[in-house]
């Protein structure tokens, strides 16, 4: 028998407030895949994510590994996430242990046992130093990490990040993309991520889904990255993402220095 889909959604729909949210999304990834989701502001990532891990009520059906999310009791340890805008409070005195230890299992009681696994995802973040630093003085990155440790500390085996590059800077989003890349293949994990930046997701994404409400396109990045797909996404008026790189010219030929992954947009 096939293995299940790690993640399986078919004809959802999401209505918030009367007014339909999303319609009719059916799509499904493999376990391993890194799964993309574009689309604007407004467009229903954010819902879309939420109605897939049950916290918001929807029609249709969603599995995750052959299981109806319907009959899941809160998220449950197969499953990390990061919602958008999430931050510590800064002002909080925390460790980062501590922050990272609430979101352990409930079920994990022994202190040794609570510790270790706290380590663990730090380790695996590149940040077993600072389990005794305060939340409070960690950078803009660093925090990044500790986030990414707390969606993994109940070593899941699917992770959703819902934009988790706002207020990032370039190199912070490749350490990000090259962390979480690493992750992936290291604990055989399947993560979903929410971005902004159609440029970066061709070198990452398995499967991209391209998102106004409805499914405007589901696939590899070669068949939904093209330009009448974004255009149906974000609009007539959307120009195809260029990253300043492929911009730059040749200072000999004057023509632009334009690198494979330039040249999938479209053009
Ligand atoms: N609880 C809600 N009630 C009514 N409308 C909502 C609610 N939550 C989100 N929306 C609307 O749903 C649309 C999609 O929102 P969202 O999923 O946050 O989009 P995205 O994450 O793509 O920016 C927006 O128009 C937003 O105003
Ligand atoms: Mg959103």
């Amino acid at each position: 028998m096939a293995a299940p889909k790690a993640l399986d959604v078919k004809n959802l729909s999401v209505t918030l407030g009367g007014k339909k949210i999303l319609q009719d999304i059916s799509f499904s990834i493999d376990e391993g895949d890194f799964f993309i989701i574009i689309g604007p502001n407004g467009s229903g990532k954010t819902t879309l994510i939420k109605a897939v891990l049950n916290l918001l009520p929807y029609t249709g059906k969603v599995s995750l590994f052959g299981k109806s999310v319907h009959k899941r009791a809160g998220l449950g340890a197969t499953v990390g996430y990061v919602p958008q805008k999430f931050d510590f409070d800064r002002t909080f005195p925390i460790t980062v242990a501590e922050a990272i230890d609430v979101a352990l299992q409930k079920g994990l009681r022994a202190p040794e046992q609570r510790k270790e696994r706290v380590d663990d995802a730090l380790g695996q973040v590149g940040m077993a130093d600072y389990a005794q630093a305060r939340i409070g003085a960690l950078s803009g990155g660093q925090v990044q990490r500790v986030l990414i440790a707390r969606a993994m500390v109940n070593q899941p085996k699917i992770v959703f990040f819902d934009e988790p590059l706002a207020g990032v800077d370039v190199k912070g989003e490749k350490s990000f993309y090259d962390l979480i890349q690493n992750l992936k293949e290291s604990q055989k994990l399947t993560v979903t991520l929410v971005s902004h930046d159609v440029t970066v997701v061709n070198l990452y994404a398995d499967k991209i889904a391209a998102l106004n409400r409805t499914l405007v396109a589901f696939g590899t990045p070669q068949d939904v990255l093209v330009a009448q797909n974004i255009k149906k996404a974000y609009g007539q008026g959307f120009g195809i993402f260029r990253h300043k790189q492929c911009l730059k010219k040749d200072p000999q030929t004057q023509s632009p220095q334009e690198g494979e992954r330039c040249r999938l947009f479209g053009e």
